[in-house]
């Protein structure tokens, strides 16, 4: 047997084997799968962004002024005006000096990390940061620390310990975390950051749009903006559209400009994104009932299911509902299907094992009375 043979028999007996599923359509809450439609619990579209009007005309009216492609990469002639509107804008809605556009979170990460870091520094990174920030940290080279997840004791005594061994040092967090839909102390790990010597990193991915009076994130409701030295981000989950942001100061920028080959070597995002993304910033400042209402309505999910005896996690529009067993959370994801419902169960080695779980990621137009239904639906197929 050759690797490739090899590595996909050993996927199927695991039972770990993936394959791709072509979604018809995904429109108001629901998806369409094979000819039958879901209330879909699957999606980052958390603010129904992806199929407004208004980032769609935008969208169509930048390509027939613009063109499909920006045909460059930014430092050659791919940098269009309207790039530096989105940059402008982007750093005032995180109330910035500065934010640079990268093509995706993925490469966001991947780039600004080990942009940033070298051989000689350090990195302490949160046990449940995402795949593409483990990524941008093995291709720094630095020596790095995974914490515990949310364990600032933890933090601590590896700051204690390590910190003092090398140049520089970089924390990074998410806002909220993608699986357990929780949030880190930011204050105390600024607070930490402080006392040995160390820069910030955060990846609001899935708090942009949701959190924040003005919907720009957890740094800003919680009044961090100014003690947080990386704000990343993306357009492409509650802002309904593709891309990413790195906020941050002048020199950050201008040095990655000139180092980051995730930004450096790739064509720069056309413009009907760009177009879009601009539309959905908007609609964040003029439409916060969407993100009030998405907030309500989770709260009211994960308080239905407490009260009938279900363990779930987080303080966010992403609810872990944790089974436990994975062949459970199989099962249980399967009959809901059954039922018109679409939710991933997430299983290890994604999630520590014993710890299986429904992920149920809540858009705002699930309604408390989808909801309800579907609690009562969980409840009477649990044990089936
Ligand atoms: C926390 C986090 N960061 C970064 C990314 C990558 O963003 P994108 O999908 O725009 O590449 C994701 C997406 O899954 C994410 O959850």
């Amino acid at each position: 047997m050759d690797r490739i043979e090899e590595f996909l028999q050993e996927r199927k007996n695991s039972g770990l084997f993936r394959s791709l599923r072509a979604v018809s359509y995904r429109r108001e809450g629901k998806i369409c799968l094979n000819g039958n439609e879901y209330f879909d619990f699957s999606s980052n579209d958390y603010l129904g962004f992806s199929q407004h009007p208004g980032l769609k005309e935008a969208a169509r009216k930048a390509t027939e002024e613009l063109g499909t492609s920006s045909s460059g990469s930014r430092l050659l002639s791919g940098d269009l005006n309207i790039h530096h509107q989105l940059e402008n804008r982007t750093a005032e809605f995180k109330c910035k000096e500065a934010a640079l556009i990268f093509n995706s979170g993925y490469q966001a990460n991947v780039g600004i990390i080990s942009s940033l870091c070298r051989k000689d520094d350090v990195i302490f990174s949160d046990r449940l940061n995402h795949a593409s920030i483990i990524d941008g940290i093995i291709l720094s080279q630095a020596k790095f620390f995974r914490f515990n997840h949310n364990d600032l004791n933890h933090l601590e005594s590896l700051l204690k310990k390590e910190r003092h061994k090398f140049k520089k040092s970089l924390i990074i967090t998410e806002t909220i975390f993608s699986m357990d839909g929780d949030r880190p102390s930011l204050k105390e790990i600024v607070s930490l950051k402080e006392k040995y010597n160390s820069m910030i990193m955060v990846d609001e991915a899935h708090a942009t749009g949701i959190f924040g009076e003005n919907g720009s994130g957890v740094v800003e409701e919680e009044n961090l903006t100014g003690n947080i030295d990386l704000i990343m981000g993306t357009f492409s989950k509650a802002l309904g559209s593709f891309g990413a942001y790195l906020a941050c100061s002048n020199r950050v920028k201008e040095y990655l400009i000139n180092i980051c080959r995730s930004f450096i070597y790739s064509t720069a995002l056309p413009p009907s994104v760009i177009a879009a993304n601009l539309v959905s910033l908007d609609l964040v400042r003029d439409e916060p009932f969407r993100r009030k209402t998405l907030l309500e309505n989770a709260n009211y999910l994960r308080q239905e299911l407490q009260k009938h005896g279900f363990r779930v996690k987080g303080t966010s529009q992403i609810i872990p509902l944790i089974i436990g067993d994975s062949q459970k959370a199989i099962k249980l994801s399967e009959n809901l299907k059954k039922n018109g419902y679409y939710v991933l169960p997430i299983r290890p080695p994604t999630v520590p094992a014993g710890e299986a779980r429904l992920r149920f990621s809540l858009t705002w137009q699930h309604s408390k009375n989808i909801l309800e239904k579907l609690v009562d639906d969980i409840c009477r197929i649990y044990d089936i």
